[in-house]
């Protein structure tokens, strides 16, 4: 029901419906620094260097920010705010907008899957398909009165950088420039717009649990004042630092199967804060429903074997929202 958004009421304490069992808090306390996530510049004609800095971060990491990626700054703020503005309308209208099932191709929902789910997320999000954008933009918010013409717009930019980052990663597993773009066949492409309260008790609950992206690539817009997003890297976990100019990048469960396992789909969680609010916009290329996803003969030949079944995109999201978003990796359920 749409009174349960976040953004259309005031908390003076953490309801018990969002506070997690003491073992499952996030320890904000031991969280560490930002030291060595993988910042690329995508500018420049250095390809074989951009190539050898994306294999690394995508075998150490699964996570990196990218520099001069070809997105303007202004577009990025642009989306931002437009973004702001969308969660800053009257509750009536946000009602409008409600739902928690995650079939639908246009929702404002909250928290992960409230069908499923026992303890609750501090998080609201506007979920939307972006491609075909003709499709879909006709049924997304008129209101505010620019969104559908800045999301739009945003939207065709992110996928072109995200198939010029499949080419990137193509090329820096050994393959074709085109082979993964091949494989995905008509990528579709979703986008959530997160938005985090102010919480009362940040050390008791969580914006998104941990996690890893069902998708193929990820494209994390993230809010340039507050940071919320960590990474999980040796048993820490690392907060990934707004860069004002970067987006961040991570590889998806997807190209970890197709990789066969050499580039890892990492978990990440967000984590929320007691003073203020936060915002992100995440862009999640996906392949076709019918996409055949296995590692690539060159990849599993000379003796390496393949680490995970061959199986269809549909099959694995069906596999995904079935679940628990923090139970163990979805991926597990497909190895050979
Ligand atoms: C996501 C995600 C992180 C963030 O939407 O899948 O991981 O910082 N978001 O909002
Ligand atoms: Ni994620």
């Amino acid at each position: 029901m749409a009174d349960q958004l976040l953004s259309t009421a005031r908390y003076e304490t953490l309801p018990l419906s969002y506070v997690r069992p003491e073992q499952q808090r996030p320890r904000l306390h031991e969280v560490v620094g930002d030291d060595n996530i993988p910042l690329i510049d995508l500018g420049g004609g250095d390809r074989a260097r951009i190539i050898r800095e994306t294999a690394e971060a995508c075998r150490t990491y699964g996570f990196f920010q990218v520099l001069n990626h070809g997105i303007s700054t202004d577009s990025m703020q642009r989306m931002m705010a437009i973004a702001r503005e969308f969660f800053r309308l009257p509750a009536e209208e946000k009602a409008a907008h409600y739902s928690d099932d995650p079939s639908k191709k246009m929702r404002l929902s909250t928290s992960f899957n409230v069908k499923k789910e026992t303890v609750r997320n501090w998080r609201d999000y506007l979920r939307l398909h972006c491609y075909p954008l003709e499709d879909f933009v006709p049924d997304w918010p008129s209101n505010p009165p620019l969104f559908k013409d800045v999301v739009s717009g945003y939207c065709r930019e992110v996928r072109r950088l995200g198939f010029r980052l499949m080419g990137i990663i193509s090329e820096s597993l050994g393959l074709e420039k085109d082979y993964i773009v091949k494989v995905l066949g008509e990528q579709e492409q979703h986008m959530a717009i997160n938005y985090y309260p102010a919480c009362p008790a940040p050390d008791l609950t969580y914006g998104l649990p941990a996690h890893t992206d069902p998708n193929a690539l990820t494209i994390l817009l993230q809010d340039p004042q507050v940071a919320g997003l960590q990474v999980l890297k040796g048993g820490r976990w690392i907060k990934v630092d707004p860069h004002a100019c970067a987006l961040v990048v991570n590889i998806g469960d997807q190209l970890q199967a197709l990789s066969n396992g050499q580039y890892k789909s990492v978990w990440h969680r967000a984590v929320v804060n007691q003073e203020k609010e936060r915002m992100s916009v995440a862009s999640f290329l996906a392949p076709c429903n019918t996409a055949l996803i296995s590692a690539p003969e060159k990849l599993t030949s000379g003796g390496t074997p393949a680490v995970y079944r061959g199986f269809t995109y549909a099959e694995y999201y069906q596999k995904f929202w079935s679940r628990n978003l923090d139970q163990e990796h979805c991926l597990e359920l497909f190895k050979c």
